[in-house]
């Protein structure tokens, strides 16, 4: 599946998580149900995991045993900024006018989100027979249903010298306007029911989530750049996915076994610090690879200590903590460090930061600037503007807990944030040889 098909079928985690998974099925990974036992696991074995249908894990077990080999582990995350439509949402204003309350989710740039042909997409629980188990489904209304209107300039003629925003006044996307003003109340829940065709009585919640309908599409002279929303990080998230499937790999390549195994992990809840059962901070990574190396250790009939093998495995791998950087801007070339100035089209950048917000060491960089050596990639280097604090990411929250070596890198792109951010097309080439050769490599 190419990026912009990807971007536009994940308006959110929920359905980045259901395109990976038809992408994983159809390549003949099963699905391990982490409530029954792990059964034997054989090498070669292709599988994967979910948590809260947001969260990801993709596994391609080698020949090695996991203590002796580690694992080779690329993560990202789904998760991007956006507005999380709050419960009772419906708000009934002059003439029938309806729009709805909802909060921020995440650092989104706000005013980008005005003007938009918005809509919804996201999850519902549905009554089941079983009070503690309701049924998923998934939403995605793919017509435009929302929108954010701006305030006319001539109700505010410092708007453009920068304008304070509120979430809860300036940012309500309007909804409609009904004829009948009583019955505006479950608005909402009955448009879900229509979508999904069930009984709005049935549905119990929702985790919905506004998004901008327009579709990701190329730009430029000669098409150089894509603009989408959430390259940020779903481009990272397709990239670990196409090295994980071994698009770009020869076909013997793909068929052969392995020695050592791949890891794709994929996490939710980034952009809000990452503390969460499906984020980068939760046990559940640790968990999955404790049983696999058990199950494994059974299968081949080892002898060792599986938690001997566990810390062995730890400290036997490599991570490659995969979120977009800031590449250099030509509106705003004072923004970055003086000597380090990556840009679009120029390879994947290695992020590094002194006060460690960043998982990369020199021994991590070394590592993955050789990778990009070997695949024929070129790469960069990303550093903040000492007067200027910068962003945080996945790497070292996961290693908090599995004291991984690893790199913190990322494809450049500007507007981080924004609605719609900008990449390049040939990074995302290049980064996706990058992961190939560090899975197979
Ligand atoms: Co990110």
């Amino acid at each position: 599946m190419n990026l912009i098909d990807f971007l536009n079928s994940s308006p959110v985690n929920y359905l980045a998580v259901a395109t990976l998974e038809e992408q994983l099925q159809a390549a003949g990974f099963y699905k391990f149900d982490p409530t029954k036992p792990m059964l034997d696991v054989k090498p070669g074995d292709k599988l994967y995991v979910t948590k809260n249908d947001s969260s990801l894990y993709a596994i391609r077990l080698g020949s090695m045993p996991l203590g002796e080999s580690g694992i080779r582990i690329i993560c990202a995350h789904c998760d991007s900024p956006t507005f999380r439509i709050k419960p009772n949402p419906e708000i009934l204003m002059e003439k029938g006018f309806v729009k709805l309350n909802t909060e921020l989710y995440g650092g989104a740039i706000m005013s980008t989100w005005f003007d938009r042909p918005l809509s919804l997409a996201g999850r519902v629980m549905l009554r089941s027979s079983d009070p503690l188990h309701p049924q998923t489904r998934l939403l995605h209304i793919k017509e435009p249903l929302l929108i954010i209107p701006n305030l006319a300039i001539h109700f505010n003629r410092q708007v453009n010298d920068g304008v304070k925003l509120s979430k809860q006044k300036d940012m309500l996307p309007v909804l409609g306007i009904i004829n009948d003003q009583l019955s505006y109340n479950g608005l909402l829940l009955k448009l879900i029911a229509s979508h999904l065709d069930v009984a709005a009585e049935d549905i119990l919640d929702f985790d919905l989530y506004l998004y901008d309908t327009t579709p990701a599409c190329e730009v430029g002279l000669q098409k150089e750049f894509i603009s989408a929303g959430r390259l940020d990080d779903l481009s990272m998230v397709h990239a670990g996915m196409q090295a994980m499937l071994g698009e770009v790999v020869s076909e013997e390549k793909t068929k052969e076994l392995q020695r050592q195994t791949m890891v794709l992990a994929i996490f939710d809840n980034e952009e809000t610090g990452s503390g969460t059962k499906q984020g980068a901070g939760s046990p559940f990574l640790s968990q999955v690879l404790r049983r696999l190396v058990i199950a494994q250790n059974r299968s081949l009939g080892l002898n060792s200590d599986p938690r001997d093998d566990f810390y062995r495995m730890i400290e036997n791998s490599f991570m490659v903590s995969a979120d977009n950087a800031h590449a250099w801007h030509p509106n705003y070339g004072e923004k970055m460090d003086p000597t380090n100035h990556p840009v679009l089209g120029g390879g994947p950048i290695i992020k590094v930061n002194a006060a460690q917000k960043y998982a990369t060491d020199a021994d991590g960089a070394a590592v993955f600037s050789e990778i990009c050596h070997r695949a024929g990639v070129p790469y960069q280097r990303f550093v903040n503007h000492s007067d200027i604090a910068g962003g945080s990411t996945l790497g070292n929250i996961l290693t908090s807990s599995l004291p991984f070596r690893g790199v913190d890198m990322g494809n450049g792109v500007w507007g981080m944030h924004s609605i719609r951010e900008t990449g390049s097309i040939k990074d995302q080439e290049y980064v996706i040889r990058a992961f190939s050769e560090f899975f197979w490599g």
